[in-house]
Order: C-alpha cells, then structure tokens, then sequence
C-alpha cells in the first residue's frame, strides 16, 4: 500500500488540472477497468475479515484523492470551458515581468519640469559642446575671469575655444539671440566641470537653468517663482533662505538653499555641517547681457536661475553620495521603481 501511495504521488504532480489527456490517462491508470484501484478493490475480498475493514479505507481514500483531482478540472471547465482544454496549468503562479525603474535624474528633473511647466515655462534644450562666446564672454564673464581657468573647464580646443559647456547658462544667450521677448523658458541638460570628485561634487551633473525676460519684471517676481517652486517640490513646510551672492551675468545675484533633508538640519557632509544645502543661483539678468544678445535694456529687464539636479535629488530622497548617481549600482537604482516622474 505504501509502495502504491508513492507512486500516486509521484504521478499526481506529473498532472495538470486543465489537459484533458493526461487527466483522462490519470483516471484509466487508476480508476479503469484495468485500473489500480479497482485492482485493489478486487483484491480485498482474499484478505481476512480482520483485516478488511482497514484495508477498505485505505483503498478507498486513494479512490477519493483521485476523484478530487478529476474534480478540479471540471470545476476549471465551469470557470472557463475554453481555458480549461488548454495546455497549461492555470493553478501555478505567473510569470511576472520585471519592470524597469526611472534613474532618480530623471524622475526629479521630469517633476522640476512640471512644475515650470505649469507655471508657464517652455522647455528647450542646447548643445553640451559650446563655444566660449556661448558659455563665458557674452555672460559677461572678464577674460581673465578664473572659472575659465584650465581647472574648471574641459576644453576641447583651444583658440578659437571649444568646450563642454560648464552651465546651462549658455542656453540663454542661445535663446536670447534668437527669440525677441517676453521669454519664458526653461533649459535642462548636462554639464561638465574638471573637478575632483567627491560626495559632494562630481566632473558631470545636471543643471535646469530658467529665464524669464519682459517687462517690468523684478526681484519680486524671481523670489516668488523659486519660493512656489520649492514648496512644491519639497512640501509648504521646507525650510528656503535667499544669501546674496555674485555671478557676472546677474546683478543683484543670490544663492537659494534649503534646510538640510539628509541630517534634518543635525549636520552632515553634504550640508557641510551647516544644516543648509544649496540648490540654485540666480538674480536679475546683468543689462550688459541683455545687450550682447540684442536685447533693449531700457525696456527690458529679467530673472534666471540655475538648479542642480543632483542637489535637489539628494535632498529630496536623502541620498548621501553624488557619486551614487553615476555608478549606475541597479540595487540604488531599484530603489527608485515604484516612482514616476
Ligand atoms: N550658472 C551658475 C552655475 O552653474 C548658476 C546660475 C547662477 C544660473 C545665477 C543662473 C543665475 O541663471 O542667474 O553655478
């Protein structure tokens, strides 16, 4: 009996609910004319009396465990007829598909968009390989200005000077050259800085500049866009301070930072153990830009300001390690799955 209770077993795993053949090849083999269980049960009436009670039940609780499997693939066909003569085996869990997950990059900087978006900003996009009109003279930058320097910029050539761009800030002399105002854009893309890299900094990141030019618009108007824009990012509750600051294509310029997100203002090394991280620059365009692009300074005045994206995915999801971003790790990158942006 144990013998035949293995080989049930053995059998039974071998068949599936929903094919009609092997199930009908299952209930010969066991139930049949021929079958073992009938076998069984014609074998019984040799055994003494003592002895057939037990045997009986045994016997006949195979029988049932047999007609329990017959029984799912009615219960199978009363679902779904069709499903139930196909070859598959509808009791076993599915194959699920992997899904990929968006690069935290994205996610913030498609959410940064957005939120522009809807505040009234295009989007547009400029080269990464500039010129050093583009990205230094016509922003006012003086000739023996040190962010020229060897250290910060990667040149390609030298003289006339070709380089990767060191800030999106060239998309808006791009812009202004070629659009009469009010502009209201944004710029997003990559940019390149010979730096050291730590966890702090890294030689390529991802900045959205945003420029605004028309009439009448002020440093109000600035505060206010960089204000709704943060709140909306982070939450009405985050911390925001505005520090004066320099840039040679703004006047005034300012530097906007907001409450350390990693630490909770306890102090850390991204927050250089102030508690307050920096996000962005900005201030009123210099007039002497608005000039080299063609642009009246008398009738027209505006605002642009530069966000890092590493920066503010940083704070936003608490990542200690801008380096994180560009090992393309798929554990840190998982982590990011169930977001969309
Ligand atoms: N281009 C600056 C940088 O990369 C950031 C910046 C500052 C952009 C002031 C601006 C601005 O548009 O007005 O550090």
């Amino acid at each position: 009996m144990e013998e035949i209770i293995r080989q049930y077993l053995e059998e039974i795993s071998g068949v599936s609910p929903s094919n009609r053949e092997e199930l009908e090849a299952f209930r010969v083999h066991w139930l049949g004319k021929k079958g073992i269980v009938t076998g069984l049960f014609s074998e019984m009436k040799d055994l003494p009396a003592d002895r057939k009670r037990q045997a009986g039940q045994m016997v006949n609780t195979l029988k049932q465990a047999v007609l329990l499997k017959l029984e799912q693939h009615s219960e199978l066909k009363k679902q779904d007829p069709r499903k139930a003569d196909r070859d598959t085996d509808l009791t076993l869990p599915a194959n699920f598909l992997e899904l990929g997950a968006g690069h935290p990059v994205s996610i913030v900087g498609r959410e940064m968009n957005g939120i522009f978006s809807r505040m009234g900003f295009t989007i547009q996009e400029g080269p990464e390989i500039e010129d050093d009109w583009h990205n230094f003279t016509a922003l006012n930058f003086a000739a023996d200005h040190p962010a020229r320097d060897m250290q910060d910029t990667f040149f390609i050539e030298k003289s006339p000077d070709i380089l990767l761009r060191t800030h999106t800030s060239s998309v808006q002399i791009r812009v202004m050259e070629g659009q009469k105002p009010p502009i209201r854009n944004i710029f997003p893309g990559r940019v390149f800085r010979n730096e050291a890299i730590s966890a702090r900094a890294h030689c390529i990141f991802h900045q959205i500049e945003g420029l605004y030019i028309d009439e009448d618009i002020s440093f109000a108007d600035l505060k206010q866009t960089l204000y709704y824009f943060a709140s909306e990012l982070f939450g009405e509750g985050i911390g925001i301070r505005f520090r004066p600051s320099y840039f040679p294509f703004t006047e005034p310029s300012a530097e906007m930072d907001i409450s350390c997100l990693i630490c909770s203002g306890k102090g850390c090394r991204v927050c250089k153990y102030s508690g307050w991280v920096e996000i962005l620059g900005c201030g009123m365009v210099d007039p002497n830009v608005l000039e080299n692009c063609g642009i009246d300074s008398e009738k027209y005045s505006g605002f642009a300001f530069g966000i890092g994206i590493e920066r503010t995915a940083m704070l936003k999801y608490q990542i200690d390690d801008i380096r994180l971003f560009f090992e393309n790790d798929v554990r840190f990158i998982r982590q990011f799955r169930s977001m969309h942006g």
